[in-house]
């Protein structure tokens, strides 16, 4: 169940995204139906906005469906714009944030290029970097008693030589935010460095997938970093990750550099009209934000009554660690068995005794909680 890297036979491939079994999977796997699975492992909600299904109802959309979509996405960009408060020139649109990460790569890592990430943070950092045949210089961040934040001066140092530096607040798979100032202190140490190196600071990205569960977002200091794309996505605290839209906010001389790698026409016709007209719609972020605070805690108490452990979270999932790997992958397989999905990590990831798991409905969280409570095995 653990993800295994694919690269294992032929070097030359690099090792690729991996998810957890399929519904069908584990429904043929364990004899259940496959209705009954929920996925823990996803950080998903567990229904769209109520705002959806009347638009798709309603079936207009922006341009006729035998048609391509706008070639710039223009309303949904400008919707966006008003939502992030930047102007709809420093917006570009892709098929979700991960299109806008690997549009990043693309533009900016090369052969032998080294990129930063403060482990453990989003897999995908790691497989676009090795993808473009760069390297990943890896920095520890703090453990469970430094609240799992990155180390400032241990990543400024070991991105000396960085064209590229992922980060991500709050972190997924942590469930943190930084701490106040630290981004923007980092900010600063790498211009200064940059400066006095005589070469360009590296690129930043901060993908700020779950920055609407803090209600806020970074995305300002692109005014005094013009290195810096934030990365937003509709996936999360909208719900909406089955339309796959997100967006690249920068400085406009920096999106520059990145068009040139987008595809034609990757988010559909039907994603941009939605997307759009939720995004102009505040209730349904508010109403989801809301649910999704409320059953946190509610999880978090259950989980605590039943032995467990979560860690502080400021999103829509929640770190478990438990006493060992074997422990964790014991838990892990209990859940299965009752067609609850959880995120695991291998046994070579720092969080290797930890699971990670979504924050859903009263109804599939209460069938978590049970088996929590059924567990031997709590730590
Ligand atoms: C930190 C982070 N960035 C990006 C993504 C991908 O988002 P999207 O669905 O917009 O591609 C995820 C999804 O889990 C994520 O956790």
């Amino acid at each position: 169940m653990s993800p295994t890297p694919t690269s294992m036979s032929d070097p030359r491939v690099p090792a690729s995204y991996s998810w957890e079994a399929t519904d069908e999977e584990v429904a043929r796997r364990y004899r259940l139906p496959v209705e009954s699975i929920v996925r823990f492992d996803l950080n998903t909600s567990p229904a769209p906005p109520a705002a959806v299904a009347r638009l798709l109802a309603a079936g207009r959309f922006e341009t006729s469906l035998s048609e391509y979509p706008p070639s710039d996405y223009r309303r949904l960009a400008a919707a966006a714009a008003r939502v992030y408060g930047v102007p709809a020139e420093e917006i570009l649109v892709g098929a979700g944030a991960d299109e806008i990460l690997d549009l990043v790569a693309k533009a900016f890592l090369g052969e032998g290029d080294q990129a930063l990430i403060p482990t453990p943070s989003y897999a995908m950092y790691r497989v676009l970097t090795e993808q473009r045949r760069a390297e990943v210089v890896a920095v520890p961040r703090l453990g469970p008693d430094g609240e799992r934040a990155l180390e400032r001066a241990a990543v400024r140092a070991a991105a000396r030589r960085a064209v590229v530096v992922w980060l991500c607040n709050p972190n997924n798979p942590t469930g943190r935010l930084e701490p106040d100032g630290l981004i923007k202190g980092l900010l600063d140490d790498l211009a200064a460095d940059a400066a006095a190196d005589g070469r360009d600071a590296p690129i930043v990205v901060l993908d700020e997938a779950y920055s609407e569960f803090v209600g806020r977002s970074l995305v300002g200091l692109r005014a005094t970093y013009p290195r810096l794309i934030v990365v937003r996505t509709v996936s999360k605290a909208y719900a909406l990750a089955g339309l796959r839209v997100g967006f690249a906010i920068a400085r406009r001389e920096t999106l520059a550099r990145i068009e040139p790698y987008r595809p034609p026409g990757s988010v559909s016709t039907v994603s941009v009209s939605i997307a759009t007209e939720i995004l102009d719609d505040p209730d349904s972020l508010t109403d989801n934000l809301g649910r999704v605070a409320a059953e946190r805690a509610r999880l978090v108490d259950g989980l605590r009554t039943a032995g467990w452990h979560p860690e502080p979270s400021v999103t829509n999932f929640l770190l478990v660690p438990f006493d060992s790997a074997e422990a964790a992958a014991r838990v892990a397989e209990a859940l299965l068995r009752e067609g609850l999905v959880p995120r695991t990590f291998p046994a070579d990831h720092p969080l290797a005794n930890s699971l990670r798991l979504t924050v859903r409905d009263q109804a599939q969280d209460d069938r978590l909680l049970a088996a929590a409570g059924s567990m031997e095995t709590s730590r």
